[in-house]
């Protein structure tokens, strides 16, 4: 690993262990601040526009329920940690910290069954996040976060107020400045219409933060390309847009696997004579690598800053333990231990990259 990549599954850990304690740290002082100062990607867009099948392709597993109406129902808070080449493939959730799953379809019942837990088997939708985290050597360093779709009309068994609610939601993910917003809106509706696009450009007007993903290429009308859109003549960013040919229902139903799915996501834009000239710059894979290529500038950028709000987490932890004396015994000391360990980790690399001369950590 390179020492970015260190330096990012540290912070990735220390997000994770701080959710662990509860309400981002819970307590006062520098752990909320450095919980917040942590970038993490949200997923917006309308109902059914391919926003959980695009999470699966960039971690490259299937794993998450998807399908039409509305499916995902609570935020997902999915942490993705790069282990080292060999380790096996597992995922645990927070709310079953002894599980380690490594059958990912029993990840999917898991997520369904932990949403029906909060909200019944019904369409209702919760705020409370289910926390994921991912360890394997295929994956980058990421917290990406799954959201419920926005819509225009309630349906049955919906209140009327779930227009809002969800809005509300993911307005409240995506307003904070560290969020990494990626944008889904599907090629077969015109983008001037995308609820993703409108949210993002209340949110992040100048689209600095906003990666426009635009899925379901395929399902275009034939003669008619998306171009405009992704040349961002349609709508400008600052970030580039990226196509997207997801697995279609029936690739689904006939349980067509993430690799083949890749290999013919590849083949389509290759093969494609509106898109060949554009094939190295799109598809779930090239979506991936930008997004982590991304993350890793943000923090470089932010390194100076999160490694003083580091140093003095460190020194609020130390007199925190002074005062639990034995605090492996309690669960919540324990957490703190980690954090702390995760800390001076973070701190260790950091200050021997210093001294190398290389601020920030080596390409
Ligand atoms: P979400 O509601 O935004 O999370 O959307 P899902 O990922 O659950 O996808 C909704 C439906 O659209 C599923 O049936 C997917 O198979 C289908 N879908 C998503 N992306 C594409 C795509 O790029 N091409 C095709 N043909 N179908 C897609
Ligand atoms: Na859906
Ligand atoms: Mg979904």
């Amino acid at each position: 690993m390179t020492t970015m990549e260190s330096l990012i599954g540290l912070v990735n850990r220390i997000q994770r262990a701080c959710t662990v304690l509860g309400d981002h740290g819970g307590a006062e002082g520098a752990l909320p601040t450095l919980w917040e100062a942590l970038p993490s990607v949200a997923v917006v867009g309308g109902q059914s526009s391919g926003k959980s099948s695009v999470l699966e392709s960039i971690v490259g597993r299937d794993f998450l329920p998807r399908g039409s109406g509305i499916v995902t129902r609570r935020p997902l808070v999915l942490q993705l940690h790069k282990t080292e080449e060999g380790q096996p493939e597992y995922a645990e959730f927070l709310h079953l910290p002894k599980r380690k799953f490594t059958d990912f379809s029993l990840v999917r019942k898991e997520i369904q069954d932990e949403t029906d837990r909060l909200t019944g088997k019904t369409k209702q939708i919760s705020p409370v996040p289910i926390h994921l985290s991912i360890y394997s050597p295929f994956v980058v360093n990421l917290t990406l976060i799954d959201l419920p779709g926005l819509t225009k009309v309630a349906v049955e068994g919906q209140p009327d107020s779930i227009v809002q609610d969800i809005e509300n939601m993911v307005r409240t993910y995506v307003e904070k400045p560290n969020s990494i917003i990626l944008a889904i809106s599907p090629a077969n509706q015109d983008i001037a219409t995308s609820d993703a696009i409108k949210l993002a450009r209340e949110v992040d007007p100048t689209g600095e933060r906003t990666f426009g993903v635009l899925t379901k290429l395929d399902l275009m009308d034939k003669g008619t390309n998306a171009l405009d859109v992704l040349e961002g003549r349609s709508y400008k960013l600052q970030q580039p847009w990226v196509g997207i040919v997801n697995r279609s229902q029936a690739d689904i139903n006939k349980n067509v696997d993430m690799i083949v799915a890749r290999r013919k996501e590849r083949e389509y834009f290759a093969n494609s004579p509106d898109y060949s000239h554009l094939a190295s710059k799109m598809g779930s894979e090239y979506l991936a690598k930008l997004l982590s290529r991304h993350l890793e500038s943000v923090i470089r950028a932010r390194i100076p800053s999160i490694s003083s709000l580091i140093t003095k987490t460190i020194d609020e932890l130390e007199s925190e333990m002074d005062h639990l004396g034995r605090p492996i015994a309690l669960d919540a000391g324990a957490q703190l231990y980690t954090i702390l360990e995760l800390c001076r980790a973070f701190d260790k690399i950091f200050k021997e990259h210093l001294e190398g001369g290389r601020p920030g950590g080596d390409r």
